[in-house]
């Protein structure tokens, strides 16, 4: 997608000595860039979310042992790099599914080749997440259509979504905001409500960042203003993005998305997850199971910001000596989502609906 009308993807490569990562933590007050040499820089970057939403954590990861493999080609260097890179995030399940497929794809070649082989592999997960998320464009899209036909008209269809799921979360396009570009660029007239997302505001911050440099008109709300909207009668439709989906169809996803398809199901707004099938991970059960994150408590307990000088600061903002708790992702259960928008279709939020699309897919791996 475009910035300031150039054409960026949020990682790509220089020869086969680096990456670079557009910093999402300067967003959207500095563009700025940063170049990946080493596993253990990319182990950084995506800790301290640098890069961050699921697909994007995957791909980087996989140029992460791609860049081990080029100081040291042996088993040992691989395992270390894949483990290094597993601990970074916990939820996304996208990490491990990158990792697992860059060393099974390296593990039965020779030590000379897989250097080389290491490249190509990242730079396919990288190709590939493009196309996935271009294909869950196409056929949110059509939901998307659907829904604006039902609009008065001259009336925009208001989508709701929250936390940041567009082409910033993944290597180019999105996932939940793909249809919205889409729709955009087909002359359907729309307006998103934009959570703010607190605590790490990735909707205010980054979302409303990626639609603005788009030409979608957007509104940032605040976290509890969603329900209020929905009541209102004035959200058409949810779409929101996943860290990582059961085998039964529960979802997590950044915190605060089980409050907003709770409001949508007490409103009969339809709520939609758009997903890669590399985030269901087919070895959990349910929700219960997903590994949730515990982030800082300085998330909450600071905010940062422009000031009025150009500066950029971070201030406290609760009384000092509370503590602060902050899940960084929560479980919506399967019963409040209407579908799922994956690269091969939509299916009902369920196994049946899973495997109506993805028949083959091992349980025994993400
Ligand atoms: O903590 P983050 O910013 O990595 O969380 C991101 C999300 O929760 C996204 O909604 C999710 O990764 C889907 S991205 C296509």
């Amino acid at each position: 997608m475009n910035i300031n009308g150039k054409h960026y993807r949020t990682i790509w490569p220089h020869g086969e000595t680096s990456v670079e990562v557009i910093n999402q933590n300067r967003l959207p007050h500095e563009f700025r860039t940063l170049q990946l040499k080493t596993a253990a820089e990319c182990a950084h970057a995506i800790k301290t979310m640098v890069v961050r939403g699921a697909p994007l954590i995957g791909a980087t990861a996989a140029y992460g042992i791609a860049l081990a493999m080029r100081e040291d080609t042996s088993d040992e260097s691989l395992d270390h790099a894949h483990d290094m890179l597993l601990q970074t995030r916990p939820t996304a399940v996208n990490l491990r599914w990158a990792l697992d497929r860059m060393r099974d794809r390296l593990r039965n070649h020779p030590r000379e080749e897989r250097a080389a082989l290491a490249w190509k592999e990242a730079a396919a997960i990288a190709e590939e997440d493009v196309a996935v998320c271009r294909s869950i464009g196409e056929h949110g899209l059509k939901i998307l259509r659907e829904a604006a036909a039902k609009k008065k008209s001259g009336e925009p269809l208001n989508i709701l979504t929250h936390c940041n799921a567009g082409w910033l979360a993944c290597v180019d396009w999105g996932t939940a905001l793909a249809p919205i570009y889409m729709a955009h660029d087909e002359g359907i007239r729309l307006h998103v409500w934009v959570d703010e997302t607190r605590p790490r505001n990735q909707g205010a911050s980054l979302t409303a960042f990626e639609l603005g440099g788009h030409g979608v008109p957007h509104t940032i709300i605040a976290d509890n203003a969603g329900g209020h909207y929905m009541q209102a009668g004035r959200v058409d439709v949810c779409i929101v993005g996943t860290d990582r989906v059961t085998a039964n169809g529960d979802v997590a996803n950044k915190i605060g998305t089980y409050l907003k398809a709770l409001a949508a199901k007490d409103n009969n707004v339809p709520f939609y997850v758009a997903l890669p099938s590399s985030t269901i991970d087919w070895t959990l059960k349910s929700g219960g199971d997903i590994p949730i994150e515990e982030r800082s408590p300085d998330e909450l307990l600071k905010m940062t910001g422009r000031l009025p000088t150009g500066g950029i600061a971070t201030v406290e903002i609760a009384a000092p000596g509370s503590e602060a708790a902050n899940p960084g992702f929560d479980v919506t259960p399967a019963r409040l989502v209407t579908g799922f928008i994956t690269e091969r279709g939509t299916c009902a939020a369920s196994e049946k609906g899973l495997r109506s699309l993805f028949p083959h897919a091992s349980t025994s791996s993400a």
